[in-house]
């Protein structure tokens, strides 16, 4: 019988890039959800799971309760006495969860469909997200407090929306939003009804097509009975990288009549890009003689024509531009001088470090997945800024609970 959860890892291969694969994000999120109530929603999937493997690999079966008393080796174990629950979606490689799970969040359910971002959140957090959230059916989510999502920014055809208008048909801001990924989260707000929801976004949700996609979001989000608020901050105040991101509250409107919730103050830059270098990194991380000079070729002739496109030499006692899921294509965005050689790029860790992650935080895959990974991520202490404050109002609303009869 199993007794450490990398022991379950390794009998059901479950550290191994799947593509489509449920199974195991049932059997793990089975194991995670063990008393706290909401287990059922995985168990019959994850008993399927159980079942077929030991068919397939004629093995005599351990019952799944057999597992429950697993020790959790991994770096970010689930949190036992958990403040709230919540759930992780788009979820990347987990950036948000590790800003709540410091906050002392029990995560319920997590999606995730790259299987490589799949691979580096299984092994710091235990737990394989579910995939594709598009054909996920929201009634199949656990109850939650909050919800989180980064979500990737889709533009929303306002083609379709006019074709149903003139067919007659009614249309709320639902409809305008399917076929977007914002759509996916619209309908688990309708269905789950958690008490408040963070969602974060490039800062150019606001101003794109014309404001039009956000007064759309805006409107989806007032018409579920949602009360929100918004603001663009900067990771800067943080980690040593500029990183403006947009950031969406909002808080059911009939637990929380008066929203109180206030966006953390932000001031200074604590940090400077040398604070987090690798004291001697490995050489494959310097750039090519061929690509650094094509780097400049490429910055000379945009300077002839006038535009602004350059390579970024950094300032090593200032901060970076941000980073982007690019970076590892040729890693210009943020370059590192080298005394007597050509600039280097960030190393892996490097990435993680700007974004604000423990070196405790695993990198399981290739340098350039991890550099799309991090690159895609969040600022995790900045999440945990803003995390912090909506915790507080969660917990003055749960105040209120106990004491009206407000329905929550
Ligand atoms: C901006 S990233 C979010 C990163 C995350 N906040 C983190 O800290 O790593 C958006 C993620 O959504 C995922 N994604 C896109 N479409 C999806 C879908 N239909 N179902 C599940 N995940 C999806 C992408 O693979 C990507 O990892």
């Amino acid at each position: 019988m199993p007794k450490l959860y990398s022991q379950i890892r390794e009998a059901f291969d479950i550290s191994i890039a799947h593509d489509g694969d449920n199974g195991r994000a049932n059997l793990t999120h089975f194991l995670h959800c063990h008393m706290n109530g909401v287990s059922k929603y995985f168990r019959p999937e994850a008993v399927k799971f159980l079942d077929n493997w030991y068919k397939e690999n004629q093995v005599v079966p351990w019952p799944a309760e057999d597992f429950l008393g697993i020790e959790w080796d991994v770096p970010f174990p689930p949190v036992t006495k958990a403040k709230f629950s919540f759930i992780d979606l788009f979820a990347g490689i987990g950036g948000i969860r590790l800003a709540y799970h410091n906050l002392g969040g029990r995560c319920v359910f997590s999606s995730e469909w790259n299987k490589f971002a799949k691979v580096t959140y299984e092994r710091n957090f235990g737990e394989v997200p579910f995939g594709d959230i598009t054909s996920f059916d929201e009634k199949g989510i656990p109850d939650h407090d909050l919800l989180v999502a980064g979500f990737p920014c889709q533009p929303f055809s306002i083609a379709g929306v006019s074709k149903k208008a003139a067919l007659g048909r009614q249309h709320g801001f639902l409809d305008k939003t399917q076929g977007t990924l914002f759509f996916d989260i619209a309908r688990i707000l309708r269905e789950k009804r958690p008490k408040a929801f963070m969602l974060e976004n490039v800062k150019n949700l606001l101003s794109h097509d014309k404001g039009k996609t956000f007064a759309v979001i805006a409107g989806t989000l007032d018409d579920l009975g949602y009360s929100i608020t918004y603001k663009v901050l900067d990771g800067k105040h943080f980690v040593p990288q500029h990183r403006e991101r947009i950031f969406i509250v909002g808080f059911r409107s009939d637990v929380a009549p008066s929203n109180e919730f206030e966006f953390p103050q932000l001031e200074g830059i604590p940090k400077r890009l040398i604070d987090i270098l690798e004291p001697s990194p490995e050489s494959k991380y310097t750039l090519t003689a061929h690509l650094w000079n094509y780097l400049q070729g490429y910055a000379a002739k945009h300077k002839a024509k006038g535009n602004g496109f350059g390579f970024g030499m950094t300032d090593l006692e200032g901060i970076s531009r941000t980073l982007s899921a690019r970076y590892y294509k040729d890693g210009s965005e943020i370059l590192i001088p080298q005394a007597g050689k050509g600039p280097r790029r960030l190393t892996p860790r490097e990435c993680a470090r700007i974004q604000g992650f423990p070196d405790s935080f695993q990198i399981p895959v290739s340098d350039t997945q991890a550099y799309k990974q991090f690159g895609n991520s969040v600022v995790v202490p900045l999440v945990q800024a803003v995390g912090e404050k909506i915790v507080k109002e969660l917990s003055r609303i749960n105040e209120l609970c106990k004491t009206q009869s407000a329905v929550c």
